[in-house]
């Protein structure tokens, strides 16, 4: 094999590599059930398909930590097991968004924008997030 070829083969190696570990790095579904920041819960945890909002979304566009109004986070740090990214460590009791407001804001309130867009979008309703199974 020629050297010049050699090399594109290797890019393509290390390009594959980058590929897999970042779709790695990001679960397919979650199950967000903060019972411990929620006392007295009284709604079923929800099954949020992580992967399918990746299709169309950068994770910054959800993950964030703010320094003067500017979204700093380091994508580098959106690890499985990373508990500072996790809404819980941030919306407290004490934040101005608490717990439960920074999630519907988040999710129903982009659920809402994109139905009057007209553009593809998820649950809005409740029962829609919090399934009941019986
Ligand atoms: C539509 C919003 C949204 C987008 C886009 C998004 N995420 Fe997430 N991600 C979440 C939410 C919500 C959680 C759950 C956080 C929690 O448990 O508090 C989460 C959790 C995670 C976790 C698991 C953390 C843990 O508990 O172990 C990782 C890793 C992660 N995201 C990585 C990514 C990466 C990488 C991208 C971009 C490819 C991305 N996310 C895009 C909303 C999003
Ligand atoms: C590192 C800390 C941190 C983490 C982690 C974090 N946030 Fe935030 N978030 C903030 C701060 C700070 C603000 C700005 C408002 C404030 O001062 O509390 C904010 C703002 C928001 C807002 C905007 C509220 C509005 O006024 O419209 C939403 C929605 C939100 N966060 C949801 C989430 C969700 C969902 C997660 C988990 C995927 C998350 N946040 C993770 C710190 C954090
Ligand atoms: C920035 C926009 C955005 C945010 C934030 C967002 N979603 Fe979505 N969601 C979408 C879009 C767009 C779809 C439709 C995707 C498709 O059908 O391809 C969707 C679909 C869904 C679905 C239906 C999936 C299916 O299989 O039909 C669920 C459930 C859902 N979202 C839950 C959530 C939850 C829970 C959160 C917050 C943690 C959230 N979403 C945050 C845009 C968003
Ligand atoms: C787009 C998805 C979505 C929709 C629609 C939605 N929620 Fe939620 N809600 C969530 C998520 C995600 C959480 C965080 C759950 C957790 O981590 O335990 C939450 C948390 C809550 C909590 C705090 C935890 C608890 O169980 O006590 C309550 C109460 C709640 N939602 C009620 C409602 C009600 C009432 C509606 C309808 C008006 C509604 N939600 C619609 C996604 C949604």
């Amino acid at each position: 094999m020629k050297k010049k070829s050699l090399i594109i083969v290797l890019v393509g190696v290390m390009l594959a590599a980058v590929w897999v570990t970042a779709s790695w790095a990001q679960p397919e579904k979650i199950v967000l059930d903060n019972s411990e920041a929620f006392k007295h819960k009284k709604r079923s945890p929800v099954t949020f398909p992580h992967e399918l909002h990746c299709d169309s979304l950068e994770c910054l566009d959800c993950h964030h930590r703010y320094e003067k109004g500017e979204n700093v986070l380091d994508e580098d740090s959106l690890e499985e097991g990373n508990a500072d990214i996790r809404c819980a460590s941030c919306h407290t009791w004490e934040a101005k968004v608490q717990l439960r407001s920074a999630f519907h804001l988040m999710c129903t309130g982009c659920h809402t924008k994109n139905v009057k867009k007209g553009a593809k979008t998820g649950p809005r309703t409740c029962g829609g997030c919090h399934v009941i199974t019986k």
